[in-house]
């Protein structure tokens, strides 16, 4: 089975140089009639990806509208119906789940500051993508995150990279009290992780490849409201949203269509949880930044080292926090309700155009320095095909300096 869509037309010219598919002459099918012949692809339901052209000047296909034109079942054509564009939006493989969510501090011991409905509004969501993930019966987990400095430093940044090992470990002793979770093993899923490598750098994605890693909120926190067990072993994979120059968009899309590769290949059932984002404004050290910023000037020593760095300094968190906290309390607006709605509203109608357009620059002034951090759900949207998704909670939290939001993939997954 195959999916026609539009690509860009070719001129005649360029086609006379080319060979095409049923032995049939774009010279003769352009005809002279036309400057341009339109070109499509043809696309295989498992995503190899073959090319046609077609001439419109003799009616063969007509391109009424859009991007899609017909579907062919076998060498049939029959016109394309909607229900054939949903199934082209359907994740495949064991994909049984799989969310985007945002790993807020404010989650580990700050829910007491925030109005006690809006707390009780995001505990719902977390609750119903709780009871869908326990539902979907997973085997492991592929954890889509970023790091903030635990496992690498400035001095050590790899802009992709993946933790082959089947223990990893987490919270740092250091985060023990604001994540109200203590220090132990999470299992990991070492020959996972190495089919995962190996399909990426077949694929032109250099990652880096860690052993264990140190899991901190940006993973467990997801875990803290949608697996408290920590049960499930993961496979985590990290990107780069603080160093700049930060990977595109639409590289870390790429990456998710590796992994989404991976998974459709292999047996196992899978959950995808991408961790980070939305628009937030979290304290953020600058290279350049003011010498007689205190806290500035210690998070840049404890990030250019990264692990261990927390060690040399270990009252840099508390820092942080209390900075959070002066920010928080100062009324500016470290929210921006209109850009994090885009957002959610993109990925509901499974816009990979509008989001594999954004830009750093784009999302640094709307979303924040910490809005990069939805790159991991646009990885995750990679890897599922760009399927819509459903927005189960969003709430902007002023105390957390955040939105806060969840989406879930389970209309679209075939449990
Ligand atoms: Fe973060």
């Amino acid at each position: 089975m195959f999916i026609i869509e539009r690509a860009a037309p070719f001129s005649c010219e360029e086609q006379k140089r080319k060979s095409f598919p049923g032995g049939t002459s774009p010279q003769n099918q352009c005809g002279g009639r036309s400057d341009k012949v339109p070109r499509l692809q043809v696309k295989t339901i498992d995503s190899e990806i073959a090319t046609a052209y077609v001439n419109t000047c003799k009616g063969t296909l007509h391109v009424p509208f859009g991007w899609c034109l017909a579907i062919f079942v076998g060498n049939s054509p029959r016109p394309l119906l909607k229900r054939d564009i949903m199934e082209r939006n359907q994740p495949s493989g064991r994909a049984v789940a799989a969310f985007a969510m945002t790993h807020t501090p404010g989650l580990g011991n700050g829910l007491e500051d925030p109005p006690k409905e809006q707390v009780e509004r995001l505990m719902a969501g977390f609750a119903e993508a709780r009871a869908i993930l326990d539902e979907a019966r997973p085997e492991l987990v592929i954890g889509l995150i970023n790091d903030h400095f635990d496992m690498f430093g400035l001095d050590n940044m790899p802009t992709f990279s993946i933790g082959i090992a089947d223990d990893h470990w987490g919270p740092p002793a250091s985060a023990e009290n604001w994540l109200q979770m203590k220090r132990g093993r999470i299992a990991g899923n070492a020959d996972y992780a190495a089919d995962i490598y190996r399909e990426a750098v077949n694929s032109g994605f250099d990652l880096y490849r860690s052993g264990s890693v140190e899991l901190v909120h940006n993973m467990l926190m997801p875990f803290k409201f949608l697996r408290p067990e920590r049960d499930l072993p993961i496979v985590p994979i990290f990107t780069n949203c603080l160093a700049p120059p930060l990977p595109s968009m639409a590289r870390c899309y790429a990456l998710g269509e590796v992994i989404g590769r991976v998974i459709a290949r292999r047996p196992e059932r899978v959950a995808l949880i991408a961790s980070g984002g939305i628009s937030h404004w979290p304290p953020f050290a600058k290279e350049d930044g003011p010498e007689d910023d205190e806290l500035n000037r210690r998070m840049l020593k404890v990030q250019r080292v990264g692990p261990g760095g927390r060690e040399l300094d270990p009252g840099v968190r508390d820092l942080i926090h209390k900075r959070e906290a002066e920010m928080a309390a100062s009324g500016r607006n470290l929210i921006n309700v209109e850009w994090d709605k885009e957002v959610l509203a993109a990925f509901e109608r499974g816009d990979k155009k509008s989001l594999l357009e954004m830009t750093y620059e784009e999302i640094e002034r709307d979303g924040g320095n910490g809005g990069h951090e939805i790159a991991m759900w646009v990885m995750m949207m990679g890897a599922l095909n760009g399927a819509p998704s459903r927005t189960i909670v969003y709430e902007a939290v002023k105390e957390w300096m955040g939105g806060v939001g969840l989406i879930s993939y389970d209309r679209r997954l075939s449990l």
